[in-house]
């Protein structure tokens, strides 16, 4: 069965408890920190982690698209992230910060961005418990599906079963109710969904579609 994990990005964030009360049929719930200077925008960081840990028992799938995230990965284990994803692309040494994570108990994710290929983080996918494969530039929510990615999914999925590896493929950016069964059908394990979700009139039965389709083509 294919999880989702709602990104919170498009959710009101006035009242970030009744928004995920919508989608408590989710597994994963999707935080978007970003810090201005990997990515332009400025989100969330530990303390709003914390402050969703006591409300809700979903695992917390923390992206984390800052730069030096060797510097913020111990405060967001400590808020309570189950999973701590960072980006390839913002690591010198990206195998210490992997074990870092694993160091605080967490979950650790490797996430490359469209332009970066399998091969650049080949070295450290039997470090990863998750990778997150963009479909979207990170940076905003809304914004369009890039197909051409996927490609990257298949590619991942036969590296884990060729060299036995068993971490989860996550993907995010512009997934909606018309393009999660090609995106499952591509070997996706896990979802990430915030705009075709929470800005649906209904994102609990929206949730349920998506992963109706995805698992019907997975
Ligand atoms: C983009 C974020 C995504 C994004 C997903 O930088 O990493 O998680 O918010 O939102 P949608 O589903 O609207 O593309
Ligand atoms: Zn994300």
């Amino acid at each position: 069965m294919v999880k989702i994990s709602p990104s919170i990005l498009s959710a009101n964030f006035a009242c970030l408890q009744s928004e995920l009360k919508k989608v408590e049929g989710a597994e994963w719930i999707h935080i978007d920190v970003m810090d201005g200077r990997f990515v332009p925008s400025i989100t969330i960081g530990p303390l709003v982690v914390k402050a969703l840990r006591k409300i809700t028992q979903q695992v917390l799938d923390v992206h984390l698209m800052i730069e030096h995230p060797e510097k913020h990965v111990a405060a967001f284990a400590e808020a309570g992230a189950d999973i701590i994803v960072v980006h390839a692309e913002a690591c010198k040494d990206l195998g210490a910060v992997l074990e870092q994570i694993k160091g605080l108990g967490c979950k650790a994710g490797v996430s490359i961005k469209p332009g970066t290929d399998v091969s650049e983080i080949e070295h450290v996918l039997h470090m990863a418990d998750v990778v997150l494969v963009m479909t979207v530039e990170p940076g905003f929510g809304g914004q369009k599906f890039m197909p051409h990615a996927l490609s990257k999914v298949t590619k991942l999925k036969e590296i884990a079963l060729q060299k036995n590896l068993s971490f989860e493929v996550e993907v995010d950016g512009g997934i909606n109710k018309d393009n999660c069964a090609a995106v499952a059908g591509a070997g996706a394990d896990v979802l990430v969904a915030g705009s075709a979700i929470f800005y649906s009139q209904d994102p609990a039965a929206m949730l349920r579609t998506i992963r109706e389709k995805a698992d019907a083509s997975a």
